[in-house]
């Protein structure tokens, strides 16, 4: 039976550290607040001429979860790349990628699944190694948020908790008992404005958004809007509902985790589910604390890290988890 087994694994974050005491110049919070409430100490922002976008960050952590799988950029049948913000509104960032590495004509697939997009994207990974049709994928989750910010006391309770960065897995084709086993994968589009970057848009496109704003300078619907708590509500139960449905579809309970990777949303959010699963602090990995919220990113910088770490041992039944725009959720659980 073929599965599909990782490789590589590979990160890159930029350079420039922005704590909390930073954003206290730019609007009222307080490193107080973000730490009680999120957990984050720090993230990273790209900066002007450090030449870092979605595309470029993606690139990186791809080289070097190639290097790190002992590949080349043409030993790629494919790639899936998840983000929530692309370079462009088209095309998606996965071409740009294969531009960058020099790759092959291979097909380039941008998943469009925010918080939970590297999650879809392994499972689709997954599905076309089983098959049979690709052995090597490459799977990028990148996010440059930051320049999408309302960096202002108006933006604040979206604003303190997203940062940038990028992380990249290839997964290959194996026959042994290993591997990605089962996967769970859900929405909920009733909720699709509770957090959502509206504008511009084809129903409101660039120019006549520009002129709308003008008028209505006030307007903020070209910054993401998130209700919050709203969001936190859901967040806790969707992310145990995911983790339990794929443990169950393997015939395995929480006691059989070795390793939960958490999208890292918030830290009180992953210390809930946590909580729950019964689970202790060594079985769940936390880096919000250095990065913030990256999104679609967000699982591949911690699950590279706790493989860097030696978290990670041959055997070891890791969880990848997510929530988040859509709504959208879901798991995915391999056998290291
Ligand atoms: O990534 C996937 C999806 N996202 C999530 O899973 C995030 C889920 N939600 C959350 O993590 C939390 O709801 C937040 C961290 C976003 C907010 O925490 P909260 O405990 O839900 O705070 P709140 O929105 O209820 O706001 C509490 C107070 C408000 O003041 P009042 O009305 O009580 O006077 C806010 O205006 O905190 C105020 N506030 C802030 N104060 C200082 C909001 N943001 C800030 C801030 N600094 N940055």
């Amino acid at each position: 039976m073929l599965r599909s087994k990782v490789a590589g694994l590979g990160k890159y974050v930029p350079e420039r550290v922005v704590t909390n005491e930073e954003l206290t110049r730019y609007m009222d919070t307080s490193d107080e607040w973000i730490r009680e409430r999120t957990g984050i100490r720090e993230r990273r922002w790209v900066e002007p001429g450090d030449g870092n976008t979605t595309a470029t960050m993606g690139a990186k952590a791809a080289r070097q979860a190639l290097e790190r799988a002992g590949m080349e950029p043409a030993d790629i049948d494919f790639i899936v790349f998840a983000t929530l913000s692309p370079d462009y509104i088209f095309p998606g960032s996965g071409v740009l990628v294969q531009k960058l590495l020099d790759m092959p004509t291979v097909g380039a697939l941008d998943v469009r699944n925010q918080c939970s997009g590297f999650v879809y994207a392994t499972a689709v990974a997954d599905q076309f190694i089983r098959t049979g049709m690709y052995k090597n994928v490459l799977v990028i989750g990148s996010e440059v948020q930051s320049t999408g910010l309302d960096v202002s006391t108006r933006g604040r309770a979206v604003s303190v908790i997203f940062g940038d960065g990028a992380g990249a897995m290839v997964l290959t084709a194996t026959d042994e008992d290993r591997g990605f086993l089962a996967h769970s994968l859900h929405s909920e589009g009733k909720y699709a404005e509770e957090l959502i970057v509206k504008y511009p848009s084809s129903n409101f496109p660039s120019q006549k958004y520009f002129e709308h704003l003008q008028q209505n300078p006030d307007d903020t619907s070209h910054f993401p809007y998130m209700n919050g708590n709203f969001v936190f509500k859901h967040a806790v139960i969707r992310f145990q509902e995911a983790i339990m449905e794929v443990l169950q579809q393997a015939g395995l309970t929480p006691a059989d985790i070795d390793l939960l990777v958490p999208h890292q949303a918030n830290l009180r959010i992953s210390q809930f589910v946590q909580k729950q699963l019964g689970l202790r602090d060594d079985q769940v990995v936390n880096n919000i604390q250095k990065y913030g919220n990256t999104t679609a990113a967000s699982i591949p910088i911690a699950l590279t890290e706790a493989w860097e770490e030696g978290r990670i041992k041959d055997g070891d039944h890791v969880v990848l988890a997510a929530f988040g725009s859509g709504f959208t959720w879901g798991a995915n659980l391999l056998k290291w």
